[in-house]
């Protein structure tokens, strides 16, 4: 068995679907694995002309691959069950190929209507963190106990350990959220109930040996949604939200910007052992036509992207070779 990782190391929403989407296309993958978070992600896919929004749904599904929601994730039965719907309509085969760990958690009626009246962290009211504080406090509802979810339940050790073609199988996991909301490992208490880095992946059931390849996504620039101050001041940084369309997919919200924050970067390669970086919506940059990162005290500016670029590949050299700079337009 082996396991190709995909992990956000910054805030969310740097592209992480874009990098799985081109995983699955070049991989004989068996399995893609969410391994963390609930319906407060959002992940956009545009498949053969047609667009679909999945909270829960991994994107193996649309390249009929085994697609699980892991035992690391909560699940809203409601929210699971339309999206479903949607994709049965659309002709693909859910009850084969969609499938939830008996473990998993579930986000229940109680859970939303308390996640909803949160003021202080800026959630995305979905009821992630209440179903994870129930979890933990051992008062949960596991997936095996909804009568719904019945067809789509696995047992996670029976589904890797005792399969007889346990050599084949190649798991993508695709991680929610990111570095900077991690649990453990971001801005405290501003950060999402889940943990979010290559370590929640493992959690899932699949030994740590197995892992391959850690692709680190990020963009040249930062987002963040949520209760705390975020956005520099620069009257860029709102230009920079229009030209790379940063409003939540969940919510709607507008997302903080500011520059990267190359020391975070630095950590998150570290704490997750990332091997292969994807940096995103170099694009949007040269639209605005400004190019800065900040690293210790300093801000450091550069007169185009190659020059970024060139500064990037080698302030990481140490930690990291394989960097590919996307823009929207372009496939990595
Ligand atoms: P929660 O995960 O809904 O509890 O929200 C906790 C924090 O994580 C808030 O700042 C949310 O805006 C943020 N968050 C949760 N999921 C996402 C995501 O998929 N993208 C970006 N931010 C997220
Ligand atoms: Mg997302």
């Amino acid at each position: 068995m082996l396991a190709d990782v995909v992990v956000d190391l910054q805030y969310g929403d740097s592209g992480k679907g874009k990098v799985s989407h081109h995983l699955c296309k070049i991989n004989d993958y068996t399995h893609v694995i969410r391994y963390n978070g609930g319906c407060n992600a959002g992940h956009t896919i545009y498949h053969e002309g047609k667009k679909f929004v999945t909270h829960h749904i991994p994107c193996g599904v649309f390249f009929g691959v085994r697609s699980v929601i892991g035992p690391g994730c909560v699940v809203n039965p409601k929210q699971f069950l339309s999206e479903i719907e949607e994709l049965k309509e659309s002709g693909f085969d859910v009850e084969n190929l969609v499938k939830i760990a008996s473990n998993a958690h579930v986000i229940t009626d109680f859970h939303l209507a308390q996640d909803k009246k949160d003021e202080n962290i800026g959630t995305t009211k979905r009821g992630n963190g209440p179903a994870y504080r129930d979890k933990y406090d051992r008062r949960g509802v596991r997936a095996i106990e909804i009568p719904e979810f019945g067809p789509y339940i696995i047992d996670m050790y029976t589904e890797l350990h005792e399969n007889p073609e346990f050599d084949e199988i190649k798991i993508l996991f695709e991680g929610a959220q990111g570095y900077g909301l991690d649990i453990d490992w971001g801005d405290y208490p501003y950060v999402t109930s889940s943990h979010c880095t290559v370590g929640g992946a493992v959690l899932n059931g699949v030994p740590a040996r197995c892992i391959r390849d850690v692709w680190g996504v990020a963009k040249v620039y930062e987002t963040y949604v949520g209760a705390k101050s975020f956005e520099g001041l620069d009257p860029v940084f709102s230009k920079i939200r229009e030209a790379g369309e940063e409003f939540g997919a969940t919510t709607g919200r507008p997302r903080q910007i500011n520059w990267m924050d190359f020391d975070m970067l630095k950590m998150a390669i570290d704490i997750n052992g990332v091997n292969k970086l994807v940096l995103n919506k170099i694009d949007v940059l040269k639209k605005v036509k400004r190019w800065c990162i900040y690293g210790g005290f300093n801000v450091f500016e550069f007169d185009n992207s190659e020059d970024m670029e060139k500064w990037i590949i080698d302030t990481l050299k140490d930690r990291v070779t394989n960097i590919t700079f996307s823009g929207d337009k372009h496939a990595i």
